[in-house]
C-alpha cells in the first residue's frame, strides 16, 4: 500500500489536474465512466507536446525511422496472428461475496485461520418458532399450539398465522405471515461449500457472519452452517483481502474491445422469442451472421506496423536496420482500471519497431557480432551490433527522452524482466518504471515504481507469425547478405545455417506447426539466408502518453515559498513542468490592464512570440496572482511589460521587459528583440 503522505498527494494532484483543467473525469456530468479520462485544455497541450517531442526524437532528427498512422479496426485476422484473440488476457478472480474483481496476481497473499462450511441448511421454520416477530404478533401462539397435541401442532400453528396474519390489514403482518408459510414447506439442505479467511486474533463469529451473508445472497432466508472446520493458511491468495471472503478460481478475461463492423441486426426491443419461435429463428441467424462481423479496437498500436510492414518496406526507402514508429489511440477492456490515468481503458500509445538483421546475417557480413561491451550507451549505431547492442541502445536512447523532458535519471527505474517474466518470444525486455507516489515501496521503504514504457527484443516473431496468417511472405532481400555469403569458409556457412534453422524450427514449433511441416519450412528458411532472405528481427520500445503525461505532472507538482505583493512569503503550489513539454511556455503580463500604453506593448509582444511557441495573456488581477496562476498551469516564463518598457524611466530601459522564471522566481531585464531567440533556445 502506498504511504498516506503518497495518498495525500496524489489527492492533491488530481485536485490541481481538475482545477487549472489538465485532466477531467470523463462523462463526469453523468457519473464518469470508470476508465475514461478528458484532457482539458492544458493537459490536451501538455499531450501534444509530449507527442511532438517524440515523434520529433523518433523520427525528424533521425534518417532511418519513419512513421505510420493506421487506422484503429483493423482485420480481425491480425489479431489471431499476435496471439491477442486467444491470449491477451488476465486471469481474474471474483469475490464470492460481493461479486468485486480482482486481478489474480493483484491479491496480496495472506495469512490466517480458513474456516470452511460444506453446506448450508434452511433454518427460516426454526427461526420463526423461536423469533420475537411470531411472538409479538401472536403473543398467545405457543399456549394455542399446546392445547392442539403435539401430532396436530404444525397444522394448529400454521392455522394461527393465516388467522392472525395472512388476512390482517397490516402489510407487515401479511409479509411476516407469508414468510413463516413459506419457510413451514420444508427446510433445504445443500451442499454448496464456503470459506473465509480470517486474520490472526479475529473471532469466528466474524466468519460466520461472513459466511452467513454467503448464503443469505444466494436465496437462503436464515441459513444454518454445515459443517464448520478450521485450518490455518499462509500465503494464500484465495481470498479477498478486503472482507476475507473465498474467491473464484481465477478465469481468463479477454481485454479487447469487442465491435461489429457494418450496421448491426437488432431485434425491437419488445419482441419476445415465446411469442413467435419463427421469427425468433430469424433474429438468430442474424445474431450468427453479426459474429462474422466482429471486430476489434486495436489493443495495442505496433500491429499495424508489421500488418503494413511490406508496403512500408516498398515506399520508405529503407533498408534494414531501420524503424517505423506510430502514435495513436490503443483500447484495453481493463478489469481495474486504477491510480487514476495509470490505468485506463482508452489511451495513447508510442511504439516503435525498430527492425534488424538477425546475429546470423550480421555475421555472415562483418565476419563478428559487437555485443555491449558493458552497462550505458553504446554509442552512435554500428552495422557490426547485433540484437543485444541495439536493445541495450534504445533502453538508454528512451532513458535519455525521458531525462530530455523532465524526468531526473533518479526518479526512473530500469527493470529487467527475468527469464520466467518474459514472454515467450522475447530475447529480453526491459520495463522503465517511473516512481509514480502510488508506486509500492521496497523493504527500505524506496519507491519501487511503475511502468511507462518496455523496451523489448521480439525476435522476427511478428513478422513470422504475419507470414504464416497470411500467406504472405515478410521477408527482406538484403543484397550485402547475398553477396558476402558466397565468401565464407564451408565450417562458417554450415555453422550459421545450422544456428538460423534451429532458431527458426524453435519458432515454428512453439508457433504450434507439426514437427515434419517445421522441419521442412525451417530448412527452406536457412537455404534463403544463404540466398540474402530472411525476416527481420525487431527492438520495440513501447510507451503510453498517458502514462508519461501523468509522470510529468507527478514529478512537476511542487509547493514551496514566494513573496506576495508586499515582500511576504506565502505558500505556493508551482508545477515545474520542462520548458519543452509544458502546455503554456511564456504569460505576457501588462503591468496594469488600465494603461493602453502598457496593454498595446503587451499585445505587441505576444503578436511576436505567438507564431514561434505557447503564449498566454493575461491582464486580469494583481501582478502577484497572475504569477501565481501561471505557476500552478506549469509556465515557465512570464514575460512583463511595464513603465520601463515604455521608457519611462530614460532611453536604455525602452523596449525591454521583464523575464521572469518560474522555478527561481529571478527576473532580469530583456531586449524584446532578444525575447524570440532566447526563449527558444530554452525550448528546443
Ligand atoms: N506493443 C507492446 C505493448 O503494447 P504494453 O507493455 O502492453 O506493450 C506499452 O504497453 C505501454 O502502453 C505501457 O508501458 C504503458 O505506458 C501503456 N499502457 C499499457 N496499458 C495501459 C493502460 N491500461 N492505461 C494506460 N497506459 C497503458
Amino acid at each position: 500500500m502506498a504511504e498516506p503522505k503518497s495518498a495525500e498527494l496524489m489527492e492533491k494532484i488530481v485536485s490541481l489536474c481538475k482545477r487549472r483543467g489538465f485532466i477531467f473525469q470523463s462523462s463526469e456530468i453523468y457519473g464518469g465512466l470508470n476508465g475514461f479520462w478528458d484532457y482539458g485544455p492544458l493537459g490536451a497541450e501538455l499531450k501534444r507536446n509530449i507527442k511532438e517531442c517524440w515523434w520529433r526524437a523518433m523520427t525528424r532528427l533521425r534518417d532511418d525511422i519513419v512513421g505510420l498512422d493506421a487506422s484503429i479496426i483493423m482485420h480481425p485476422k491480425i489479431w489471431e496472428a499476435s496471439g491477442h484473440t486467444s491470449t491477451f488476457s488476465d486471469l481474474m478472480v471474483d469475490c464470492l461475496l460481493t461479486k468485486k474483481r480482482f486481478r489474480a496476481d493483484q491479491v496480496e497473499p495472506q495469512a490466517g485461520i480458513v474456516y470452511y462450511y460444506s453446506g448450508v441448511q434452511e433454518d427460516s421454520y426454526n427461526y420463526f418458532l423461536h423469533s420475537k416477530e411470531l411472538k409479538d404478533a401472536i403473543p398467545s401462539w405457543e399456549e394455542e399450539v399446546a392445547r392442539e397435541g403435539q401430532e396436530r401442532r404444525s397444522a394448529a400453528l400454521e392455522s394461527l398465522v393465516v388467522k392472525h396474519l395472512l388476512v390482517s390489514e397490516d402489510p407487515a403482518k401479511q409479509k411476516l405471515g407469508k414468510s413463516f408459510l413459506d419457510a413451514s414447506k420444508g427446510e433445504r439442505m445443500q451442499p454448496i461449500s464456503y470459506a473465509v479467511l480470517l486474520l490472526p486474533g479475529k473471532p469466528p463469529e466474524s466468519a460466520r457472519k461472513i459466511a452467513t451473508q454467503y448464503y443469505q445472497e444466494r436465496g437462503f432466508v436464515h441459513p444454518k452452517l454445515l459443517g464448520e472446520r478450521t485450518e490455518k493458511v499462509e500465503n494464500s491468495r484465495c481470498f479477498n483481502p478486503e472482507n476475507g471472503s473465498l474467491l473464484t478460481e481465477p478465469a481468463p478475461f479477454n481485454l479487447m474491445f469487442k465491435t461489429y463492423v457494418g450496421p448491426q441486426a437488432v431485434p425491437p426491443l419488445d419482441f419476445d422469442p415465446a411469442d413467435d419461435p419463427e421469427e425468433w429463428e430469424y433474429w438468430a441467424k442474424a445474431f450468427r451472421e453479426n459474429e462474422r462481423n466482429v471486430a476489434y479496437l486495436r489493443p495495442e498500436t505496433a500491429q499495424a506496423i508489421f500488418a503494413q510492414f511490406k508496403n512500408l518496406l516498398d515506399t520508405a526507402r529503407q533498408k534494414v536496420p531501420f524503424g517505423v514508429c506510430q502514435i495513436g489511440k490503443a483500447f484495453r477492456n481493463e478489469i481495474n482500471p486504477r491510480n487514476y490515468t495509470f490505468r485506463s481503458r482508452e489511451f495513447e500509445q508510442m511504439e516503435l519497431e525498430f527492425f534488424i538483421r538477425p546475429d546470423e546475417a550480421v555475421e555472415a557480413i562483418y565476419g563478428r557480432v559487437t555485443s555491449p561491451t558493458g552497462p550505458g550507451h553504446p554509442g552512435e549505431p554500428q552495422p557490426s551490433w547485433g540484437w543485444q547492442t541495439w536493445h541495450q541502445y534504445w533502453v538508454e536512447e528512451r532513458l535519455r527522452f525521458y531525462e530530455s523532458i523532465g524526468l531526473p535519471r533518479n526518479s526512473l527505474v530500469e527493470y529487467w524482466q527475468k527469464p520466467d517474466e518474459l514472454a515467450h518470444y522475447a530475447r529480453a525486455t526491459v520495463d522503465i518504471l517511473y516512481k509514480f507516489p502510488f508506486s509500492k515501496r521496497d523493504e527500505k521503504g524506496e519507491l519501487m515504481g511503475e511502468e511507462l514504457e518496455g523496451v523489448a527484443a521480439r525476435s522476427d516473431f511478428d513478422l513470422s507469425q504475419h507470414q504464416r496468417f497470411s500467406g504472405k511472405p515478410m521477408t527482406v532481400f538484403d543484397e550485402e547478405l547475398k553477396a558476402a555469403w558466397p565468401k565464407l569458409d564451408e565450417a562458417k556457412k554450415a555453422a550459421l545455417s545450422q544456428r538460423y534453422l534451429e532458431a527458426r524450427r524453435t519458432y515454428l514449433a512453439k508457433a504450434g506447426e507439426a514437427a515434419d511441416k517445421a522441419e521442412k519450412q525451417a530448412r527452406e528458411d536457412a537455404e534463403a539466408l544463404a540466398k540474402g532472405y530472411y525476416i527481420p528481427h525487431v527492438i520495440e520500445p513501447s510507451a503510453g502518453v498517458d502514462r508519461l503525461a501523468l509522470a510529468l505532472i507527478c514529478n512537476a507538482y511542487c509547493e514551496d515559498q514566494a513573496p506576495d505583493e508586499k515582500g511576504n512569503l506565502e505558500s505556493r503550489v508551482v508545477m515545474k513542468l520542462h520548458p519543452r513539454i509544458a502546455p503554456i511556455t511564456v504569460a505576457i503580463f501588462p503591468l496594469l490592464k488600465n494603461k493602453p500604453e502598457l496593454v498595446e506593448k503587451a499585445k505587441t509582444v505576444r503578436d511576436l512570440l505567438r507564431p514561434h511557441m505557447a503564449v498566454f495573456y493575461d491582464e486580469a488581477g494583481a501582478i502577484g496572482r497572475r504569477y501565481r496562476r501561471q505557476d500552478e498551469a506549469g509556465t515557465p516564463f512570464g514575460v512583463t511589460i511595464d513603465f520601463d518598457t515604455l521608457g519611462e524611466k530614460g532611453p536604455e530601459l525602452k523596449d525591454t521587459v521583464t523575464l521572469r522564471e518560474r522555478d527561481s522566481m529571478k527576473q532580469e531585464r530583456v531586449k524584446i528583440g532578444e525575447l524570440v531567440p532566447l526563449l527558444l533556445q530554452k525550448i528546443r
